[in-house]
């Protein structure tokens, strides 16, 4: 990743922050801004960004992402917007403004940080596997009008991962049935995640476009 430009959002915490540390030891430099330069709950904000840049991005990590919970019958418009939103209208709006340079480039690596429950579902969450869903199809859909101009785009879906998000969404004494629940019987760490999106992103991933690979222990082989 020597001399590369990478852009992780919602790097300041868990998932995202593994990565930017990832990939600034691997020698990219890293772009992580904070919520008041790229706020994804704003189309402006993600406008005023990518006119912000001041030079190519090589490689774009789409992983901020909102989970609020609620059952369908409950779910209010304003939940529904911002989760859309942030999880899946803005990396596409990020994808748009990025990708000509790369394109022009011939060169790019773009991961998008999806979910299990992109692919299953849980009570509580169609707002978020509706959004992580959407970016598994955008992943794929993307991937097919690029390949050719040696862009590469893929999806990361993690299981449960030792995080904030985690902890807030998970109650304690839900956390040993979860444990259970998973082959190999402990959460992810966020560094387990960055490695998978580490290779992806490199110049070693040279064939693989269009695919969200899950990194959950097992659980969804069930
Ligand atoms: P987290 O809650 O610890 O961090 C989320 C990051 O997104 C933070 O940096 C936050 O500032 C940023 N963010 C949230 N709203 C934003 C907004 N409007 N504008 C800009 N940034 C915003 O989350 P975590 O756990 O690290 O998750 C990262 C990604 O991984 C998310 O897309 C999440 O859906 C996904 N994921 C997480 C799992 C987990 O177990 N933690 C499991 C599967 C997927």
């Amino acid at each position: 990743m020597r001399d590369r430009t990478a852009l992780v959002t919602g790097a300041s915490r868990g998932i995202g922050l593994a990565i930017a540390n990832l990939f600034k030891k691997n020698g990219a430099r890293v772009l992580t801004p904070d919520r008041d330069e790229l706020d994804l709950s704003s189309n402006f904000s993600v406008d005023a960004y990518i006119r912000s840049l001041a030079g190519p991005v090589d490689i774009l990590v789409n992983n901020a992402g909102i989970n609020p919970l609620g059952e369908i019958a409950q779910i209010t418009d304003a939940n529904i917007e911002d989760t859309l939103r942030v999880n899946l209208t803005s990396p596409m709006r990020l994808i748009r403004g990025i990708i000509p340079a790369m394109i022009s480039g011939k060169y790019g690596r773009i991961v998008n940080i999806s979910s299990i429950w992109g692919t299953v579902s849980k009570r509580g969450r169609a707002v978020y596997s509706a959004s992580k869903s959407g970016l598994e199809g955008l992943t794929s859909a993307v991937s097919v009008e690029v390949a050719d101009s040696g862009v590469l785009v893929n999806g990361v879906a993690p299981g449960f991962v030792n995080t904030e998000l985690t902890r807030r969404n998970i109650p304690e004494a839900e956390l040993e049935k979860i444990l259970a629940s998973i082959p190999i019987r402990r959460l992810a760490e966020p560094v387990e995640i960055a490695e998978l999106v580490s290779f992806l992103c490199s110049e070693k991933n040279t064939y693989i476009t269009g695919q969200t690979i899950l990194i959950d222990g097992g659980f969804t082989c069930q």
